[in-house]
Parts: C-alpha cells; sequence; structure tokens
C-alpha cells in the first residue's frame, strides 16, 4: 500500500480529520478497485458505510466518480450522454430463470478469476445482450451484475446519443467508450434496438449505418475491463452482424407457474398474508403475465389493503389487481384499427 495513504490516515485519525481519512479511504479503496480485488474493495466499502459519520454516503462516492472523470457531453446540446448509478441488490431481488442465473454465476466467477485468466492471456466474458420481452428484468439484472460485481453502472439510453444532429452521433459513441475504457463500470446500453431497428431504414440509412457499424468496431476493439451489456426488446429487429459481437446472448422469457409463485411470493413478503391467499391459485390465473406485472398486481393489492386499514393482504386485492392488469395490458394490445 502506497506509505503516503498510511500517514495520511494516520495524521487524519490524531488530528481527528474525518474528510482527510475518507479522502485516504477512498483513494485506497479505488487503488484496490484498479487492481480487481473485487471482495477487499466491497468489505471496505461496507466497513466505511457501518460507521454512519464516516460513511461514504453513495452519492458522494458518486460525485467523487464524477469529479475524477468528467462525464462525456453531447457538444451541441450540452447533456451527459450517460448516467453513474450504484446498486446494492443481491439475488433475492430478481427472480430469473436456471439458465440464465446459471449463465450469470458463470459470468460473476470469471470476474472473481479475471487476475488468474489474465495469466493465461484470457479475459472474462465482456458484452452480454439481454433479448425478451419488456418487464422481464434485463435492466433489473443489468443493475444486480452491476452490485454484484461492485462496479458502478453507466448508463446509456441509446436513443439520447442518436442526437438529432446525427453527424454527431459518432463521436458521441466515441466519447462513450473513451470513458468506459478508463474506468471499471457494467456499461449498459438500455434501449439498444434503436440502434438495430434503424439499420434498413431508408431516410436515414446511410448515416445510421455509419454509427451501427462506428458501434460494432468500438465494440470490437475495446480493450478495457468494464462489463458491457446491451439490452432489447426487439431482438429480430438486430442485424445478424450484430450477433457475432457478443460472448454470451440471453433470453429473458415470460416466466412459468412455478416462476410466478416465487415472484408473487418475494412482492409480498413486505406484508401480512390472509388465510384466503392462494399463490398458487395466483400463478395460474397470470399465465402469460411478466415479472413486472406481477409486480404491479402486488404493489397494487398490498396499496389496498394498506388504505382500507387492513395491513393484511388477501385474495379479493389480488384477485381485483389481475383483473385490472389484465385491463391494461389489452388497452396497450389495441391498435385503434390500425394494421
Ligand atoms: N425477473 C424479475 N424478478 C423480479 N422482479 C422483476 C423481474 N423482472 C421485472 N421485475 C419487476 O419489474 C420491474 C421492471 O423490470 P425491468 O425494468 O428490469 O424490465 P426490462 O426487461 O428491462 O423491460 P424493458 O424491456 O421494458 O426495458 C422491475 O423494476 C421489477 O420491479
Ligand atoms: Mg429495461
Amino acid at each position: 500500500m502506497n506509505s503516503d495513504l498510511i500517514k495520511q490516515l494516520f495524521r487524519s485519525f490524531v488530528g481527528k480529520d474525518n474528510d482527510s481519512f475518507l479522502k485516504a479511504a477512498n483513494e485506497i479503496i479505488e487503488n484496490e478497485e484498479r487492481k480487481k480485488h473485487r471482495i477487499l474493495v466491497k468489505e471496505l466499502k461496507e466497513i466505511l458505510n457501518k460507521n454512519g459519520n464516516l460513511g461514504i454516503p453513495s452519492e458522494g462516492y458518486q460525485k467523487r466518480l464524477k469529479e475524477n472523470l468528467p462525464i462525456p457531453r453531447d457538444a451541441e446540446k450540452g447533456f451527459s450522454l450517460l448516467e453513474i448509478k450504484e446498486f446494492h441488490l443481491d439475488w433475492s431481488d430478481v427472480i430469473l430463470a436456471d439458465d440464465i442465473v446459471s449463465a450469470l454465476n458463470r459470468i460473476i466467477k470469471e470476474y472473481d478469476k479475471s487476475e488468474i485468466l489474465a495469466t493465461y492471456g484470457i479475459k472474462p466474458k465482456q458484452k452480454l445482450l439481454f433479448c425478451g420481452p419488456p418487464g422481464t428484468g434485463k435492466t433489473l439484472t443489468a443493475q444486480l451484475m452491476s452490485s454484484l460485481l461492485g462496479y458502478p453502472m453507466a448508463y446509456i439510453r441509446f436513443d439520447s446519443i442518436i442526437s438529432s444532429y446525427l453527424g454527431e452521433t459518432a463521436t458521441n459513441l466515441r466519447k462513450i467508450f473513451d470513458f468506459f475504457e478508463q474506468g471499471r463500470w457494467v456499461v449498459f446500453f438500455d434501449e439498444f434496438d434503436v440502434i438495430g431497428k434503424h439499420r434498413d431504414d431508408h431516410y436515414e440509412h446511410g448515416e445510421i449505418k455509419r454509427v451501427v457499424n462506428n458501434y460494432l468496431q468500438m465494440l470490437d476493439n475495446f480493450t478495457g475491463d468494464s462489463l458491457i451489456i446491451s439490452a432489447t426488446n426487439h431482438q429480430h429487429l438486430l442485424d445478424p452482424a450484430l450477433w457475432r459481437r457478443f460472448d454470451e446472448i440471453l433470453y429473458f422469457d415470460i416466466p412459468d407457474e412455478k416462476r410466478r409463485v416465487l415472484i408473487f411470493e418475494k412482492y409480498l413478503t413486505v406484508i401480512t398474508k390472509g388465510n384466503s391467499l392462494d399463490i398458487k391459485k395466483l400463478s395460474k390465473q397470470t399465465d402469460g403475465m411478466t415479472p413486472s406485472d406481477i409486480a404491479l398486481i402486488c404493489f397494487e393489492s398490498i396499496k389496498n389493503s394498506v388504505l382500507s386499514d387492513r395491513n393484511r393482504v388477501e385474495m379479493d386485492d389480488l384477485t381485483s389487481a389481475i383483473i385490472e392488469q389484465k385491463r391494461r395490458k389489452d388497452i396497450k394490445g389495441r391498435t385503434n384499427g390500425v394494421k
């Protein structure tokens, strides 16, 4: 460890200087982060967080990250091209199919052993594509990966970088890739289909094609340590050339009956369950629904029971919330006669 930092720690302890202590502690954490000592980093952060006054407030930590690395901005409009966020999720927050859980566990393991893998000249899987219908947990899972790896998330909405000044888009992409080459992030390109779905769009064909090619090249040439996750719910629109670029492609499906039981249980743990509650039955009634639908159904039911001063959720609360959710989905599916 850097001897200056140790001295700074001692001096700040003797001088009761919390700011100076935190500064040194943060630098130590960042040094360890660079060395990929993730478990140590996680433990150090936890130790700091345990002590209320000395803790690294999440916002403060983000602010520090931002101070060190200026967030790239769109040159024309000045908005930031990405957002840095920190998450603290664990496996219990996301209910996923077994094959996805094992693929993700495997990736985490690869990052855990990345130093050893590096001695063989091998890198962990770095480029993931999450596909599947809306509300199946793609964004949530990217947040989970950020939490488990201990890398902050760099969140990029694709449509925001496809600037109305299309000529700027390639520059924006370059700025983004340059930014995350420097650190260790879970880079999340959300609604990535924007880039894929316009590829054959006759209006902006040339420009969009150039952007797609730029993106692919940058993905190919990426040498940083970050994990790059792209998400889409229009995988069928993506150009076949894109598929080769990903180390792992995961499909987030609509949960089956068994998984729906787990999702109901997860979202209803916060409240006392009335005797009438039959989760198996609820699961049967929600065939075809996404985890997001089920989460909403549970939130509505909990609200309902709290508002009627019961603080106990009953089957009726859930049944009516299911009917309401079905009605909403039905409206969404209507096309006003437009085909
Ligand atoms: N697999 C899951 N397990 C538990 N909760 C889930 C899961 N999937 C979705 N949810 C709930 O639904 C919300 C929305 O999910 P999320 O944003 O991850 O969906 P998405 O797949 O990214 O959808 P979109 O394609 O619209 O971006 C989550 O915040 C969570 O409350
Ligand atoms: Mg999403």
